[in-house]
């Protein structure tokens, strides 16, 4: 085993993503079984001491990997010289909202923690973000830490990444891992755009395999950008084991690369690729290689494509004028 750890912060650490996340990170599932890794882990005073009872549980895993635990309500503290920051704590929503609607309420938290992060992170740090509204949430941190390359923040849409692939292998009755090339584009939000032109399943073109048009517009898109609410219905709260392992997946593909022959979805900051506005956190197909990302260019992009990348950009614009409004960016 490697003797350096690496240092990671969980924000939100006790709550119900973090309760999966922890485990996940500490036993290896990041890093792998050869490197120690250090939780750097952030929560609001109120809620310390239930991250002590989940600390305890940490100790009683006793996994070989985890180096360390320090915990804190101080964001310049637990930020200190953190590798990789993954910004889970937010409010989640409830029933019959919509994630824009926590602009407000959790707006504020990505301000101050982009400023303790500009301040005190490594100079390597890469800063993910899964609270929502997670791209709009992403544009404020990145906003508030100019020293820190805009390269470094994104926003999850890796959960929608994953569900759009489970989808179209139950339809094909192929495995996951016969999927690749899916791509969300756009907000982590209802107009998110999950395209299957460009995915492939079996080494075959994915729309061209399902050849039903009417599935991919009635049912399939709408059950991808609508899996969030139909959870909460269900579960009562939003998800929390399956984030959790779609930032385990995101956070492992941008340190350690994406598949040959495979892209995954991350919002990223756009570069203006695919006539997306300049500057907006959007998520785009990209490859990943040495912890940079780089967007998937070339695509052929259809009418039926571009109208709907270009609304949920246009929702995007309405998020980041309306942090504006607030002061937050
Ligand atoms: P939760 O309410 O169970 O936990 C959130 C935790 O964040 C709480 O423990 C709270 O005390 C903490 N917190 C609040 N403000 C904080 C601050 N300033 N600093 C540090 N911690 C703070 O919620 P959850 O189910 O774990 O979800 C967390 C967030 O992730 C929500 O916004 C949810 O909507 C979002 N989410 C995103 C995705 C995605 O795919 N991007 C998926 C699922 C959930
Ligand atoms: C999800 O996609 O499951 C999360 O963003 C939670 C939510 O509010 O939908």
């Amino acid at each position: 085993m490697s003797t350096t750890p690496v240092k990671v912060a969980v924000t939100g650490a006790a709550g119900q993503i973090g309760y999966s996340l922890l485990f996940r990170l500490a036993s290896g599932s990041l890093l792998g079984p050869d490197t120690p890794i250090q939780l750097q882990l952030l929560e609001i005073t109120p809620a310390l001491k239930a991250l002590e009872g989940v600390v305890m549980e940490l100790d009683d895993c006793a996994f070989p990997t985890l180096a360390g635990v320090e915990i804190g309500d101080d964001a310049e503290k637990i930020f200190d010289g953190v590798n990789l920051a993954l910004l889970v704590g937010a409010r989640p929503r409830g029933p019959g909202m919509e994630r824009g609607d926590l602009l407000e309420a959790n707006g504020a938290i990505f301000t101050a923690q982009g400023k303790a992060l500009n301040k005190v992170a490594a100079s390597d740090v890469r800063i993910g973000v899964t609270g929502n509204p997670a791209n709009t949430n992403a544009l404020i941190a990145m906003t508030n830490a100019p020293d820190i390359p805009k390269e470094r923040f994104s926003a999850l849409t890796r959960l929608d990444h994953n569900r759009a692939i489970s989808q179209l292998a139950a339809k094909t009755g192929a495995s996951v891992t016969d999927i690749k090339k899916m791509t969300i584009w756009g907000n982590h939000s209802a107009t998110q755009y999950p395209d299957i032109f460009h995915a492939e399943v079996g080494g075959k073109n994915a729309a061209e395999t399902v050849n039903d048009q009417a599935w991919i517009e009635n049912d399939f898109i709408p059950t991808v950008a609508k899996r969030g609410a139909a959870i909460i219905e269900a579960r009562g709260s939003s998800s929390a084991a399956s984030a959790a392992s779609a930032t385990i997946d995101a956070a492992h593909d941008w340190l350690f690369g994406t598949p040959e022959g495979d892209w995954a979805s991350m919002a990223v900051v756009s570069d203006g690729s695919y006539g997306i506005p300049e500057g907006l956190i959007y998520s785009f197909p990209v490859t990943t290689t040495g912890g940079d990302w780089s967007i998937v260019q070339g695509l052929e992009i259809d009418d039926f494509s571009r109208a709907r990348m270009d609304a949920t950009a246009a929702e995007l614009i309405e998020e980041r004028d309306a942090v504006k409004e607030l002061g937050l960016i």
